[in-house]
């Protein structure tokens, strides 16, 4: 990546104030090269703990590693020069204290050259959150639905829906925002909370199923291209059906391997055996 190209790079402070301006564009991005194919039209690449579903085959975020994170965030930053690049920080790599947090964040931020860490939580993660941004490491904030919670939620559903919930849900948003977070993730709640919290929070709202209303959106990649099919939560749009394209790819390749027309002449260097 050229000095320029890394100058162009959008930064916290330039997506913290495009709050209630045009709508922030955000994906996930694990490789080099999904990354490389859709940096340019996003404002934000996050380097989620999904991969941990997407890319491993686990079936919760729990069980990533702070290395596993560091190297996906590094492959991300080494192949963009235009998105902000955001790594997740990865479940009991930050609860524990502000100093804890401290650490695994500066590991990550430089260890991949990436712009910002997130990490999820509401009041309980005010004071890290604060630490964090005081010291130099720009913070997202994730709160509604936060998978790495799956055990104490009690599964993945939508979050919000009754009174006590919902205020509790708009506390741990303004005080996330309040200690210092420039963006925040809300994921999973309804249309309306969505849109209260947009109101409420001085900084960009990230929605992911949590309504229009939000000042950006998100959606993992392998959701939206269809190429992560075991489940298919309701707030994922499908733009492209590339799952059934590489099955298919794959049914042509074998038939052609096993018919013996792969490879063909154009396939194959030329050139006589020398010893004949
Ligand atoms: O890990 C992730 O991909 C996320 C998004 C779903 C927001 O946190």
């Amino acid at each position: 990546m050229s000095a320029q190209a890394q100058t162009r790079r959008l930064t916290a402070t330039q997506i913290r104030a495009r709050k209630g301006g045009d709508k922030l564009v955000c994906l996930t991005a694990y490789t080099a090269p999904v990354a490389r194919l859709i940096d340019a039209e996003c404002d934000v690449l996050l380097v989620g703990d999904s991969l941990a579903m997407v890319i491993y085959g686990f079936d919760s975020t729990l069980p990533v590693t702070l290395d596993m994170m560091i190297a996906h965030g590094a492959a991300v930053v080494r192949a963009t020069g235009h998105a902000l690049v955001t790594v997740d920080l990865p479940f009991g790599s930050y609860q524990e204290s502000p100093e804890q947090a401290f650490r695994a964040a500066a590991r990550v931020m430089a260890e991949t050259g990436c712009g910002a860490v997130k990490l999820e939580g509401g009041e309980e993660m005010a004071e890290t959150v604060a630490f964090l941004s005081r010291r130099g490491i720009p913070v997202m904030g994730h709160v509604g639905l936060t998978p790495q919670a799956v055990n104490t939620l009690g599964g993945y559903r939508s979050r919000g829906h009754k009174a006590t919930e919902r205020s509790k849900i708009v506390e741990d948003a303004v005080a996330v925002a309040d200690a210092g977070a420039f963006a925040l993730v809300v994921e999973g709640v309804a249309e309306s909370l969505g849109r209260e919290l947009t109101e409420r929070v001085g900084v960009p709202t990230i929605g992911i199923g949590a309504s229009s209303s939000c000042d950006g959106q998100i959606l993992v990649t392998d959701d939206m291209l269809g190429l992560f099919a075991e489940f298919t939560p309701k707030f994922v749009k499908r733009y492209r059906e590339l799952g059934a394209e590489i099955r298919a790819a794959a049914r042509d390749y074998a038939e052609e391997v096993r018919a013996g027309r792969f490879p063909a002449p154009e396939h194959t260097y030329p050139g006589a055996n020398p010893r004949r």
